[in-house]
């Protein structure tokens, strides 16, 4: 393979069709994004909108503006945007909440539609909210309700007619693994197991098809590949077809059919609308939203063509400049099982990401050993990827690693 140069990556951002797209964020000078896979960049037009909101809609409409302004319908309106990017249908998804608090919402709404099982299924190094959240319902539930953590190789043989719900995230948070959506999912509802899948990171990331694969649920966060924002809402799909029937566990006023005839009794929305809880944070969703629309200029499609070629130039430059230096491939090498990060393990890897943060890599680091480094096609050049190789070279090559006061773990990584 030739050696791959500095002017070799700038001529692909020459080449980029994408590479416009990089106008609309807002990039401080000397750093990198590497973790947009878990706080995504400030789209520039973010800050105008949320002024705007904040002015306009909330200082001059006040309470006028949850109908002027679209608030009251918001949820729907910004699930349906995200609907698109997940092969989901109009009035499908739902934006409301956190990830975790929707994890529970669609665990007990399966739970429900399928009386007289105990089990709820899923595998060991899930994401952890993932697996507290079913801890947490099992624990309430007398004993009525099983929790039951195996072994990823494990999961299809232990899919049986006692399993209620299989909850499992398509994108490993640690490794980018892609898991066989359509296959699980057919494979769960032959034993008639619900599933729901957490689309955390596949979300604007890699191509999505929910109604293709007959999903029954998903969850997945609003301020990863989406951009939108520290703490953004997330969003919870259901399947036509259970909403009717599928429980509101967090029967909040929102989520009644009719909230504003203020009755005591709670009568849920037929429809999707029934997965509100409460009043939406409308701050937090303008910029979700604005953060969506971006999408509107590009396809997922596109972008995971370019995150792929992002991917195989940073992996490819890590073996030419990084080979020597005791690094381990922790993501999969094929295209087809890795999604939006690369991640590698190092016996120094926590050093490592101090020591190249401090050079302006903004990366992550997952415990006992995992770099992660984020792809987001939207506002990375090929030649982000060239430099940041080239400062963990620098970083191996003088140690800066090796410092006292990165042996102990910072509390958030
Ligand atoms: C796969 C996955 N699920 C859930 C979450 C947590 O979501 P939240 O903290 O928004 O509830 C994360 C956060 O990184 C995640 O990666």
């Amino acid at each position: 393979m030739p050696k791959i140069t500095k002017a070799y990556c700038q001529n692909l951002d020459k080449k980029d069709p994408l590479a416009h797209l990089r106008n609309s964020f807002y990039l401080p000078k000397g750093k990198i994004n590497m973790d947009g896979n878990s706080l995504g960049s400030l789209p520039k037009s973010t800050k105008k909108r949320l002024q705007e909101v904040v002015q306009k809609e909330w200082g001059d409409g006040m309470i006028g503006s949850w109908s002027s302004a679209g608030w009251f319908e918001s949820p729907i309106r910004v699930g349906n945007k995200i609907a698109s990017l997940i092969g989901a249908a109009e009035g499908e998804v739902i934006v409301a909440d956190t990830t975790s608090v929707n994890i529970y919402k669609a665990l007990c709404a399966a739970i429900s539609l399928n009386e007289g099982r105990k089990i709820m299924l899923s595998e060991k190094g899930n994401f952890p909210t993932d697996l507290y959240m079913m801890q947490g319902i099992a624990s309430f539930s007398n004993g009525e309700l099983i929790n039951k953590v195996v072994e990823p190789t494990a999961i299809l043989e232990e899919l049986t007619e006692e399993v209620a719900v299989l909850l499992l995230t398509q994108v490993h948070y640690k490794t980018a693994t892609i898991k066989d959506m359509r296959t699980i999912t057919k494979k769960a509802h032959e034993k008639g197991i619900l599933v729901i899948w957490d689309l955390s990171h596949s979300v604007g990331s890699i191509e999505v098809a929910l109604n293709d694969c007959q999903v029954d649920f998903a969850v997945g966060c609003g301020y990863k590949f989406l951009n939108g924002g520290p703490g953004a809402p997330a969003f919870m799909y259901v399947a036509k077809r259970h909403q009717k029937n599928a429980l509101s566990i967090l029967s909040g006023w929102m989520g009644h059919q009719d909230p504003f005839a203020f009755t005591d009794e709670y009568t849920p929305s037929p429809d999707i609308a029934r997965f509100r809880c409460g009043t939406p944070g409308i701050l937090g969703m303008a910029a979700l939203e604005n953060g969506v629309d971006l999408f509107a200029q590009t396809s997922v499609k596109a972008l995971r063509k370019k995150a792929i070629a992002l991917s195989h130039l940073f992996m490819d430059l890590m073996e030419q400049e990084c080979g020597e230096f005791g690094f381990t491939l922790a993501s999969p090498i094929a295209d087809e099982k890795r999604a939006g990060h690369v991640a590698y393990s190092h016996e120094e890897g926590h050093g490592i990401y101090q020591a190249t943060k401090k050079e302006g890599v903004v990366s992550d680091f997952r415990t006992p050993d995992i770099l992660r480094f984020g792809i987001t096609p939207m506002y990375l050049r090929f030649q982000d990827i060239y430099k940041v190789v080239r400062i963990i070279k620098n970083v191996m090559e003088t140690k800066a690693w090796d410092r006292v006061e990165y042996k102990i773990r910072a509390a958030i990584t």
